[in-house]
């Protein structure tokens, strides 16, 4: 496994790796569900690249930038056994030069939900997965269905752009007790940790609803919200029960639809997802 930092290293690695390409970005501080991710990808594809970056542009001044978990060591321990044939860990100033001004934005499906709640968020998601995507030039790139609007936002940058890439969205990975993993679990002390299985049950009692024939989208985030209101350790910050394509909020629940939801635990911010079909 070849672990590079600037982008010469990089076109120099990525010009040696047999096609297809597959390509997985993440923040780091790996976890099964990134590995997932890392698994899909050696299926589909002959090479497999690894970006870890933690993105400066993605959080608000208010958010666990500084905080956020890093483990590098352990990262790469993981990818080599995983079988990642490159991994590519650039800094800040390979990714943003001095004097940089340039910015993607995809429009309307940022404004709901996550891009209601993190302004400026998704742009600093799409730009930095735009300069990835020119950096590696993948075949295909793996992400989560965990961050089910990042997922639509970078399918629509793709298609928007023009990147003859194809973007595969892989199921969301959980602990056996439900909770979706995430980086910021870690956070969690242990009754919070507890607590935190609230989205997950939330979610399943909206999807059983719905599976005896509730299509009414109110009755559906009121059941939700009656569970996350009922845990003392958590508070709410939205609940949705959206169209699954433009990510607007339903009256009646008819085609695709996708139930999420931001919940604080303590100071940490948890969102998870369920989709309805
Ligand atoms: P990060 O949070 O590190 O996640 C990297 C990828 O792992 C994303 O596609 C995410 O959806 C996926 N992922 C996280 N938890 C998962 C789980 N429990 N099950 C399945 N997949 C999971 O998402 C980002 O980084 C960044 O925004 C990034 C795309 C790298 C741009 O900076």
């Amino acid at each position: 496994m070849q672990v590079v930092t600037t982008l010469e290293e990089l076109w120099q690695a990525r010009a040696g790796l047999p096609g297809p390409v597959g390509f997985v970005p993440t923040m780091g501080y790996l976890h099964e569900g990134h590995l997932s991710l890392v698994h899909c990808a050696k299926e589909a594809c002959a090479s497999v690249v690894v970006s870890i970056f933690v993105n400066p542009t993605q959080f608000g001044p208010n958010e666990d930038l500084e905080a956020y978990p890093r483990d590098l060591e352990r990262d790469l321990r993981l990818l080599r056994e995983a079988g990642v044939d490159l991994v590519w860990a650039p800094t800040a100033e390979v990714m943003y030069p001095p004097g940089f001004q340039t910015w993607v934005t995809v429009e309307q499906l940022t404004r709901p939900l996550e891009g209601a709640q993190r302004p400026g968020h998704f742009r600093g998601v799409t730009t930095v997965v735009a300069k990835l995507f020119n950096a590696v030039r993948p075949h295909k790139a793996f992400f989560g269905q965990k961050d089910a609007q990042q997922a639509a936002v970078i399918r629509r940058m793709t298609r928007d752009l023009s990147y003859p890439i194809e973007i595969v969205v892989c199921p969301t990975q959980r602990e056996a007790d439900g909770l979706a993993m995430s980086s910021r679990n870690t956070y969690l002390s242990p009754a919070e940790r507890e607590a935190a299985t609230v989205l997950y049950r939330a979610l399943k009692t909206a999807a059983a609803a719905y599976q005896a024939g509730e299509r009414n989208a109110e009755t559906l985030r009121g059941l939700m919200r009656e569970i996350i209101q009922a845990e003392p350790l958590a508070e709410l910050q939205y609940v949705s029960c959206a169209d699954y394509d433009t990510l607007e909020e339903l009256q009646v629940v008819e085609g695709k639809a996708l139930l999420s939801m931001a919940v604080f635990i303590g100071k940490t911010r948890l969102i998870d997802n369920w989709v309805l079909d």
